[in-house]
This record gives C-alpha cells, structure tokens and sequence, in this order.
C-alpha cells in the first residue's frame, strides 16, 4: 500500500514508519518539522535499508498536500500531525484549534480531492476526560469532562471523522486512542526528542538519569492508587506502531468510522517507572514529591479487548524495554537535544 504519514518525521510516525516499511508498504513522509527533524529520515534509511519519501510541508496547504497525495498514489493517509501540549494549548486555544482541527479539515478535503478512502487518526485516551470506570472501553462517555483544548480537539476530530463515513459509506476512519506511548526502537536512532523542559514523565526522568536535569517532580502521592503515585497506561511505541500497521490492513476490508483503544490493559505508578527505569539506566534516581499537577486523574488504563478482536492486535513488549530503549535512546542523543 503506498501510504502518507502526516506528521510522519515525529515520535510515533517515525516508529510506525519503520514498521510499516517492514511489512512491504511504501510511505511518504509528510511534516513541517515544526516539532521534529529532518534527521529522522536518514535514521528510518539505517533501520530498514530503505529511505522513505519526505515531503516537507503544512497540513494547511492543500494544494502541496493533495499534489504529494497524486504523484506518490497514496491509498490511505495516517494522519498524526497536531500540536499535543497539553499545558500550551491552555495558553494558545486559536494555534490547536487551527493546527489540529482546521488542519484535519484540509487533509480530509485533499483526500476527497484525490479520492483516497482511508484514514486512521492519532487520538488519545484524553477523549475519555475523567474515567467514570476503569479499564476504559471504547463505549465509555466521550467529550463530556474533557480538561483542555488540546483534548478537545481530539474529540472533535473523531466527530468530524464520523460525520464523513455517514456522508460517503466508501470512507474507513480508524481512531486509534493511544494511552501513554513511551520507548524508542531498539536500535536507539529514534525515539522521543521533546524540545526544552519535558511535560510528560518519561522524558523527564530520562533526562534526569543523563543528569540533564537535577530531580524528578512526582505531581501527588495521595492519589487513591497503589502507591499514592498517578497511575497510566505505558505502552511501547513499536506496539503502538505495529497497532497503526493493524489498523491500516484492517481498513482495506471494513468501511466507516471505529474507535479503538491502543494500551496494554495494564496501570503502572509514578514510583514503579521511576524504578524500572533506575534499574534500565543502573543507578538511583533523585525525586521528591510535588503537589498534584491540575487537570491529572488519579488512574486510567485501557481495557484491550477490542484492539484484539477488531485489529488481531495486542501490546507485547514489557515496561522493562520500554525503559531500556528510552535509556538507550536518551545516552546516544544527549548531546542532539535542544535545551
Ligand atoms: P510529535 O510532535 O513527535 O509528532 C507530530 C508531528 O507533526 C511533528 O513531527 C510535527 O512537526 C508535525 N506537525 C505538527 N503540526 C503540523 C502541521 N500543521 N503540518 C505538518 N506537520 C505538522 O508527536 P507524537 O507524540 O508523535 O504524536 C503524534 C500524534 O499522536 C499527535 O497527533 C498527538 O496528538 C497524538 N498523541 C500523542 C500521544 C503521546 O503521548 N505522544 C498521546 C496521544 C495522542
Ligand atoms: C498527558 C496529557 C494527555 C496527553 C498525554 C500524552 C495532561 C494532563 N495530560 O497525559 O492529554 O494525551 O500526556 O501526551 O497533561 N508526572 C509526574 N511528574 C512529571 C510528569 C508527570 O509525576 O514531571 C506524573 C503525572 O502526574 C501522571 C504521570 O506522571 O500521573 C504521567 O504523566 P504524563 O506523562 O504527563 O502523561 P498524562 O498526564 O497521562
């Protein structure tokens, strides 16, 4: 299948681009870079042999987008490109809302320009705002209770997805609704690279363990959990990547719109990260705890089931390669990252 990666020079794109091309499938990179490297591809090309097509560009440009979508023959987009800082998009709603929303706009009307009947879409387990029961099912409430514009943008966009398939019954959209993807690729040449003082956990500790940064902040131990500690999904972002590989082959044999979670069904607490990866990178981590951060729920974890029976699809890697591959990572770009 010859597939457009919006978004694809990114930390999942670039990971589900490599799995992609490891099953047969030509790709075209398409991104601009605002949140990533060009260097991505050459680091794609040493992984599989192959160096996938980069196009640089806005989501917003039709006319290059629906171009790159003729002369490469595209079959289905997989649409990650958008903003997903949760706390920046408090400050900056108009940026989401145009990049995000409006963008996903653009990149639906150049697939109904160039008749490209296929998209699976990056959503997120943020759609589900405040678990009301855990594990979460796809039927859990969507939208209601959604904390932030980020968020709901997401939301948005599976209702806009929705409302093509009910327009056109040619049109498949996957919403895969990840939960915490962390790890790298096992080689260590791609992985999570976020610009300036990382947001989310993993990142931020393996900074802290390269000694980049001087103390992990644990938001909260008074949490109703294990521990005290916030408690996620993590999951490998190989497995959410093959996930993505599912979906697409998935998507040539039903039409419509569907939903999946993408998570291993299982939580794990700011605490036990924190050891797993003491144990991955070999020596002890400085934390102290903080108070909680707002906007955080005390657990949410996925339940998988669908993910298997719909897409043949279940997470395998463990918490310990997540560790050890975001470790891997972190020692062989140290010097590359922006400060
Ligand atoms: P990322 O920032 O590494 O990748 C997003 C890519 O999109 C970047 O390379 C960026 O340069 C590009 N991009 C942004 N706006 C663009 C535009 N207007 N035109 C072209 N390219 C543009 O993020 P990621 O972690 O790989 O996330 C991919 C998708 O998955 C995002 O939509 C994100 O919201 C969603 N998601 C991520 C997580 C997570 O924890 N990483 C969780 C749930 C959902
Ligand atoms: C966050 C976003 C979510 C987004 C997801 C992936 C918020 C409120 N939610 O999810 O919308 O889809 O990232 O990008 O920002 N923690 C610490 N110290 C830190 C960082 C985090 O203790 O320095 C804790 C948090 O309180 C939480 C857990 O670690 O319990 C995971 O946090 P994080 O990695 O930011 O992910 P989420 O909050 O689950």
């Amino acid at each position: 299948m010859h597939i457009l990666l919006t978004g694809g020079t990114g930390f999942i794109g670039s990971h589900t681009a490599v799995d992609l091309m490891e099953h047969g499938h030509e790709v075209v990179l398409y991104d601009n870079l605002c949140n990533s490297s060009e260097d991505v591809v050459e680091a794609i090309e040493k992984i599989t042999g192959r160096r996938p097509a980069f196009v640089r560009g806005d989501i917003r440009d039709k006319a290059l987008l629906a171009d790159t979508m003729r002369r490469y023959g595209i079959e289905a987009v997989v649409h990650f490109a958008g903003l997903k800082a949760v706390g920046e998009s408090c400050a900056k709603p108009l940026e989401y809302y145009d990049n995000n929303v409006n963008g996903t706009l653009i990149v639906l009307d150049a697939m109904r320009e160039t008749g490209v009947k296929r998209i699976i879409f990056s959503s997120s387990a943020t759609v589900y705002g405040t678990p009301q029961k855990l594990p979460l099912t796809e039927d859990h409430p969507v939208g209601t209770g959604i904390t932030n514009p980020y968020g709901r943008t997401k939301g948005m966009i599976e209702e806009i997805l929705a409302d093509c398939c009910r327009a056109d019954d040619k049109l498949t959209a996957i919403c895969l609704r990840y939960f915490n993807p962390i790890g790298a690729h096992a080689s260590g040449l791609i992985g999570e690279n976020p610009n300036g003082i990382p947001n989310n956990l993993l990142p931020y500790v393996a900074r802290v363990a390269s000694g980049k940064l001087a103390c992990i902040q644990v938001f909260g131990n008074d949490y109703d959990t294990v521990d005290g500690t916030g408690v996620r999904d993590y999951i490998h972002v190989v497995d959410l990547a093959r996930g993505h590989t599912a979906a697409l082959e998935k998507s040539t044999v039903v039409s419509g719109w569907h939903a999946v979670n993408l998570g291993t069904g299982r939580g794990s607490s700011v605490l036990e990260i924190i050891h797993a990866f003491e144990k991955a990178c070999g020596h002890t981590l400085a934390y102290k705890i903080v108070d909680r951060r707002p906007g955080d729920v005390a657990a949410c974890w996925a339940d998988p089931k669908k993910a298997l029976e719909f897409l043949g699809w279940k997470a395998e890697l463990t918490l310990e390669e997540m560790c050890s591959s975001a470790w891997r990572y972190e020692c062989l770009h140290k010097d590359a990252e922006a400060s």
